[in-house]
């Protein structure tokens, strides 16, 4: 059978330039995807962005512009950080395109044909800054759960999404597929929080603003931005278009990235819809945890962070690539601070990494101008070392399969840093000074050589442009995943001048 991967970000509201807690998302989804892509996997990497709804409208009219125009340079915008950060999407897609729009109201027309959207009238409260609306029994203190700011009541006639009728098909469905909600605590939440107390019908009409997929039997109403947004992840790959050969490959998802805050969206309001036109559910919803500083949560809202690109200009795409997926581990927040930023660099990126590289292509230069074979001179501690790089493979899998990233950049490090150790075990400078133990040298070189080109095959969905350049400074040809092992017999000729792959950083006082 044909290996094939298809991963989503949220798409996400142009409602502002995107900001750090964006870019995580999107850094995760991208390094699994690269990662799958690498390992022989027919891969389709999605993002986007959620162009409707009445916040944007507002956020459009205070600049005095055009929804469109509004969105279309922060969407511009995004494109150049993504660009910048190494997103290698295979499409950016935006809920306002043509064939989104035109399938998106199709799927809206056969629910309604079919009866699971029917026509009502919608009375609750409604936070706008969050586009979500609430029942009096989810508001805290009389205001948004999510946000905590003011919600209003709102009253209009509206389109339905029969809910109800598919709950006790849901609750089996996540009962026999426990795989469905990454982490096992937000599926606790799912099935307590929301499923259990029972669902209320979803509104997914509205008539009061205009910025939105228009219905088509009803136009003064829009497509309320859920059920449009959702769709996005089908429309993308041609649902309901004339070619439906991508949605044919790819579909279902293998996993969807989003958000804690959304998963909610995710694991009852899209399944839902999805069974209703009939199609298979994805496979799984991964909640992330939240970049927060201070506690706090990084927001367009708050208000309470820089461009994301003054950090890669100072520090480097991959810096802020690693930081991302290293600091927040499966599930949790994790703090974002450039101090901290600054730490994992110095002590991952330059003490472990750099160095290694450094030391190694500098002693393989100084002690046999950069050409080095395996002699296979061995000893004791070389057996658990050569173990180490050959089952790391084996080990990145797995945890890549529980979408486990933090742990997948550890386990790489391990080994780099067990490398570190080995240069202190095997003292080279001492071998050097003995004509006799030349063959040995060469073999610890040869050993750590190998260390640095299995480690590096495995880096790279995550940093792709430090260890384009490692491989150029190893010049080896064994670069693919089907290499990331320990391979006895090959020939190195190394640079002979490499550059620290990453500066420390003097944080100025
Ligand atoms: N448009 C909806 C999603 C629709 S998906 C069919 C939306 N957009 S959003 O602009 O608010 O982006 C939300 C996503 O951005 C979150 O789910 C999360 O993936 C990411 N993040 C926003 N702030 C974040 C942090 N501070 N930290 C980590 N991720 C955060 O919701």
């Amino acid at each position: 059978m044909e290996k094939k991967f298809y991963i989503t970000t949220p798409i996400y509201y142009p409602s502002a330039n995107f900001h750090i807690g964006h870019c995580y998302s999107t850094i995760i989804a991208d390094s699994l995807a690269r990662y799958k892509k690498l390992d022989g996997f027919d891969t389709y990497f999605l993002t986007g962005s959620d162009e409707h709804g009445q916040k944007i409208e507002k956020k459009a009219s205070e600049a005095g512009l055009e929804p469109k125009e509004y969105i279309d340079k922060i969407v511009d915008n995004a494109k150049d950080l993504w660009k910048k950060l190494g997103i290698t999407y295979d499409r950016f897609i935006r809920t306002t395109d043509e064939d989104h729009v035109d399938a998106v109201q199709k799927i809206f027309k056969q629910l309604y044909d079919q009866g699971d959207i029917y026509k009502g009238e919608y009375r609750g409260k409604y936070c706008t800054p969050c586009e979500s609306f609430w029942t009096e029994s989810q508001l805290v203190d009389g205001n948004c759960p999510d946000c905590h700011r003011e919600v209003q009541e709102v009253s209009e006639e509206a389109y339905f999404l029969r809910l109800s009728k598919y709950q006790k098909r849901l609750e089996e469905y996540i009962e026999a597929h426990p795989e469905f909600i990454q982490p096992e605590s937000r599926k606790n939440e799912m099935v307590n929080n929301f499923l259990k107390p029972g669902l209320e019908d979803l509104c997914v009409s509205r008539t009061s603003f205009s910025w939105g997929i228009p219905v088509t039997f009803d136009e003064k109403h829009v497509v309320y931005v859920w059920l449009d947004a959702l769709s996005n992840y089908i429309t993308a790959l041609g649902y309901n278009s004339d070619d439906e050969t991508l949605f044919k490959k790819f579909w279902p998802a293998d996993v969807h990235i989003v958000g804690k805050e959304i998963v909610r969206f995710h694991t009852i309001i899209w399944p839902i819809i999805l069974m209703a036109l009939d199609l298979p559910l994805p496979k799984k919803v991964f909640g992330h945890g939240w970049l927060v500083i201070d506690g706090a949560k990084i927001a367009k809202s708050v208000g309470n962070y820089k461009d994301p690109r003054e950090y890669i200009d100072l520090y480097s795409a991959d810096a802020v690539r690693y930081f991302s997926l290293r600091e927040i581990p499966f599930g949790s927040d994790g703090n974002f601070s450039e101090d901290a930023l600054i730490a994992r660099i110095n002590s991952d990126l330059a003490n472990v990494w750099g160095n290694l590289v450094n030391r190694t292509i500098g002693m393989a230069n100084k002690y046999f101008n950069g050409n080095i074979t395996n002699p296979h001179t061995t000893e004791e501690i070389d057996t658990p070392f050569i173990e180490a790089i050959d089952n790391l493979k084996k080990d990145t899998d797995a945890k890549i399969e529980e979408l486990q990233v933090s742990k997948v950049l550890e386990s790489i490090f391990d080994v780099l840093r067990a490398s570190n150790k080995y240069i202190d075990d095997t003292t080279p400078w001492t071998l050097a000074k003995d004509e006799t133990k030349k063959d040995r040298l060469e073999t610890v070189l040869y050993n750590l050589l190998e260390a640095i080109r299995v480690t590096n095959i495995l880096l790279k969905p995550f940093m792709p442009e430090s260890t384009a350049k490692v491989e150029k400074y190893l010049n080896s040809q064994n670069t693919r995943f089907e290499e990331a092992k320990f391979i006895e017999n090959q020939t190195y000729q190394v640079t002979d001048s490499p550059k620290p792959l990453f500066e420390r950083i003097q944080k100025e006082q």
